[in-house]
Order: C-alpha cells, then sequence, then structure tokens
C-alpha cells in the first residue's frame, strides 16, 4: 500500500494501539509523544514502529518534526490527532494554567499537527485526519470545562476541515471514545472504576483496540465517503 500515518501521543494507551493497528493494516507508521523516553523506547523497541518527540502544544515544534517525519518516511498521507491531557478540577477552582495546559495540547494541538500537512495533502488529491475527541466534548463533564470544552472544539475543527477538504480528497473525521481501559483509567481507584462501569449499559470498559479498528477504517479507501461524521464508541453510555 505504501501510505504512512502519523499518530500523535502514539506510544502510550489508545495510540499505542492505534498505531499498532495501523501497521498491521500495512501502513508506515510515525509514533509521537512528548516526554515520556522510556515508555516511547519500549514501544519502539516491541513494534518497530519509530517514535518521535515533539510538544504538539507548539506549533515550530510540530512542524519542525513533522518535516523530520516526513523527510525519513515520505510524506503523510493520514494523520491521527490524539495526543490528549487532562487536567481536571470543578470550575471554581480550575486555574487559569489548568484551562490553557489542555487548551495548548488538544485544541491548539489538533490545528499544530494537521496545519503543516493540509497543503501536502491537498496538493497530493489525498488525505485522511482523525481526531480522537471524547464522549466528554459531547456531553460535558463535572471538573472537566476545560477537557470539555476541547473535545467539543475538535468537532467544530472536523466539521469544517470536511468541508474544506471533500473536494481535494481529504476526509476529516472524529472519534469520541467512552472510558477505556488505558493506564489513565486503570489507575483510578477500583471503587471510582466500578462506578464508571455501572453507567455503562455495556457493563464493561472499553479497549483501546476498539478505538484503534474504527480509525484503520476512517483511513481507508472504503471510508471515503465519510467526512465529518463523529463515531461514539461508548458501549451505549451516551447518544448525540
Ligand atoms: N482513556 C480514555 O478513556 C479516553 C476516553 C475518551 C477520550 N480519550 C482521548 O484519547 C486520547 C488518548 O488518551 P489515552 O488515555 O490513551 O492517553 P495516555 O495514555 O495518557 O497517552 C497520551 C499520549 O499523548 C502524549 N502526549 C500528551 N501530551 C502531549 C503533548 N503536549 N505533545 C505530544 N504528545 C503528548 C503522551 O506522551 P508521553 O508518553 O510522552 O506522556 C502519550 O503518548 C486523548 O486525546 C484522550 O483525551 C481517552
Amino acid at each position: 500500500m505504501g501510505r504512512v500515518a502519523l499518530v500523535t501521543g502514539g506510544s502510550r494507551g489508545i495510540g499505542a494501539a492505534i498505531s499498532k493497528a495501523l501497521k498491521d493494516a500495512g501502513y508506515t507508521v510515525a509514533a509521537t509523544y512528548a516526554g515520556n523516553d522510556e515508555k516511547a523506547a519500549a514501544f519502539t523497541e516491541e513494534t518497530g514502529i519509530k517514535t518521535y518527540k515533539w510538544n504538539v502544544g507548539s506549533y515550530e515544534e510540530s512542524a519542525a518534526g513533522i518535516a523530520k517525519v516526513e523527510a525519513d518516511l515520505g510524506p503523510v498521507d493520514v494523520v491521527v490527532a490524539n495526543a490528549g491531557i487532562t487536567r481536571d478540577a470543578p470550575f471554581h477552582k480550575m486555574t487559569p494554567q489548568q484551562w490553557q495546559e489542555v487548551i495548548d495540547t488538544n485544541l491548539t494541538g489538533v490545528f499544530n499537527t494537521v496545519h503543516p500537512l493540509w497543503n501536502g495533502m491537498r496538493d497530493r488529491g489525498f488525505g485522511r485526519v482523525v481526531v480522537i475527541s471524547s464522549i466528554n466534548g459531547q456531553k460535558g463533564q463535572f471538573g472537566q470545562v476545560n477537557y470539555a470544552a476541547t473535545k467539543a472544539g475538535d468537532l467544530g475543527i472536523v466539521k469544517s476541515l470536511a468541508q474544506e477538504g471533500a473536494a481535494k480528497g481529504i476526509t476529516a473525521n472524529a472519534i469520541c471514545p467512552g472510558y477505556i481501559a488505558t493506564e489513565m483509567v486503570m489507575a483510578v481507584p477500583e471503587k471510582v472504576r466500578e462506578k464508571i462501569i455501572s453507567g455503562i449499559p455495556a457493563g464493561r470498559l472499553g479497549e483501546p483496540e476498539e478505538i484503534a479498528r474504527c480509525v484503520v477504517f476512517l483511513a481507508s479507501d472504503d471510508a471515503s465517503f465519510i467526512n465529518g461524521s463523529t463515531i461514539s464508541a461508548n458501549g451505549a453510555q451516551f447518544f448525540v
């Protein structure tokens, strides 16, 4: 197939499952991370997928990092904006720093990741943009005014990009995972986790691979008429 895929935050959690699934589907994959060198090295060792370190919150770092990926692997055809963080606090206690860090990574980070690739995709007449949003961007969440704002903003980004890219062979779609069994969710106290699970009609957390399979489909030629859409993968916890 010969297509190249870039997955931000692709060394851990959901991103790692996405990177592996794309590799298994025949893509040459670059996975990025922010600072956890040990996890990234272990991931490369295990999978053979190259990892690159930059902060998605910086346009300059993103543009330079993407230029390096393209010099190493060739033009990027598929970009998965997956890197994301939480800085939870109820609104009356949320600091401007907690607000800004989440905006910089989860929202501006999507702009910084897609924008340096956009003109190349337009020129080549093909591109796939997949943004990993969240159920909490659809329904809001106590303690996550910052996070929910960014994840709702991600949906606005893909709906607009879809309209701009459609005539150029580019699709842009979002996936809204519900609660997925990543380190982050498994680290919460068991009692809290049980309460979360009791609110999921499927009676279980999602698996990172279940999100990865959605990405592989959206990246494929089979999905070329799906553009500007949101796939909710949440075990029936919430309907839009
Ligand atoms: N887990 C869930 O239940 C869930 C549910 C809905 C949506 N999501 C979304 O799914 C995505 C992945 O979540 P996850 O739980 O898999 O996260 P995770 O396990 O915490 O992994 C996050 C990844 O993003 C990278 N990253 C974080 N900040 C970055 C930055 N500023 N620049 C570059 N890379 C950065 C991390 O790099 P390092 O390893 O260097 O830290 C890591 O590779 C996020 O967007 C999250 O909001 C998750």
